[in-house]
């Protein structure tokens, strides 16, 4: 099956190393069926229930939209559905898509059922958003050819075709977009428990031993995240083969990690920097995302998508209409002392 493969520019920190798809990396270990995609319960039944149910009458998948933080799942999940409809994936992302008559070519080269996938479909241009309200609707589009006098519109019929969009921002979607996929999938962090089972069945398809422990200290470290997982398990794949016998336990990931600069706190550099930010230079906030963006030289919106999901869902960070605050539990990870705020300075003789 066509897998498509992200362009992955030079790395430029730890994060984008242990998130970033490794395309070959990703294909191998990839689930290809429900049964091997692990946690997600509720994602899992609702997705398999609706294939069931169109597999049973004979009728193409409902429209899926799938949302989250990176490195949870969607693509795999969109070639699962893919996979067990029987029907094939057009893929492609929201960006790419310039024209109108991009899109018009992408909807009529699909057969019946087929997927089109749309990754980071919140990053669509509006004006060619509007031409697939008719055709998720009702599998037609109207468009436009010919220019000045002779222009006229044209209404192509589409195949009953399922749309898969993938988006990490979905409250970025406008509503008219978003309430025509009926079927509305959200993905969350992974427990350490489900990481570990994760870590076992990809240490299984590379042929490199690991017992409880090991897949344990690897899932514990892996931002609730199943790339990052996978990623990790590589690097301690080749620590155990030059140095451990091809066997992971969990003083082999332990020391393996520790080279990498990866430490049991499961934060990452990236993490490390904004919750430093915040304690140190704004004394706990609340502080401005955008200020947050500046002092840790990263784009706001990667800081709102990638790193502070985490951040909140683990306690370490509350946003509050005033800003970003940090917790109690971000200034002890930090070895910090919640102290005194930086106030604005007083001068002599003011209050
Ligand atoms: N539930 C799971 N069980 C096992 N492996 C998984 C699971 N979810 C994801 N993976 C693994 O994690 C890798 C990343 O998943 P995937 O590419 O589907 O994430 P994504 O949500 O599409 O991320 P992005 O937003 O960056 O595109 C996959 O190659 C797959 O091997
Ligand atoms: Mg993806």
């Amino acid at each position: 099956m066509p897998t498509k493969v992200s362009s992955v520019a030079a790395l430029a920190s730890p994060r984008e190393a242990f998130n970033r798809p490794n395309a070959s990396f990703d294909n191998r270990l990839r689930p290809l069926t429900f049964d091997d995609f692990t946690g997600q319960e509720k994602v899992r039944a609702r997705l398999s229930l609706a294939v069931e149910a169109a597999v049973q009458r004979g009728d193409p998948l409902d429209h899926v939209l799938l949302s989250g933080p990176p490195g949870l799942g969607k693509t795999t999940l969109c070639y699962i559905l893919a996979q067990s409809m029987g029907v094939q994936v057009h893929a492609t992302s929201g960006p790419v898509i310039e024209k109108a008559s991009d899109l018009a070519g992408m909807l009529t080269s699909l057969n019946r059922g087929d997927i089109l996938f749309i990754d980071e479909i919140h990053r669509m241009q509006r004006a060619v958003e509007e031409y697939l309200y008719s055709a998720m609707e009702d599998f037609v589009i109207d468009i436009m050819i010919d220019q000045g006098p002779n222009a006229r519109s044209i209404r192509l019929d589409l195949p009953r075709f399922t749309l898969v969009g993938a988006t990490t921002r979905s409250g970025l979607l406008s509503s008219p977009l978003r309430s025509r996929f009926s079927i509305n999938a959200r993905l969350d962090y992974y427990t350490p428990a489900e990481l570990a089972r994760i870590v076992t069945r990809s240490a299984g398809l590379l042929e490199v031993g690991i017992d409880e422990g090991g897949a344990a200290e690897i899932a514990r470290r892996s931002r609730g995240t199943a790339r990052i997982a996978n990623n990790l398990l590589r690097r301690v794949r080749d620590y155990a083969q030059v140095k451990a016998g091809n066997v992971i336990t969990a003083r082999v990931a332990d020391d393996a990690l520790g080279l990498l600069g990866i430490d049991g706190t499961g934060l990452d550099e990236m993490d490390k920097k904004i919750l430093s930010c915040i304690c140190e230079s704004f004394g706990g906030g609340p502080v401005g995302l955008g200020t947050i963006a500046v002092s840790v030289g990263e784009e706001p919106d990667t800081i709102e998508d990638v790193y502070e999901p985490y951040l909140i869902q683990e306690g370490f960070l509350a946003r509050t209409p005033r800003g970003r605050e940090a917790t109690p539990l971000a200034f002890e990870t930090l070895g910090l002392v919640p102290g005194a705020r930086r106030g604005a300075p007083t001068l002599p003789g003011f209050r």
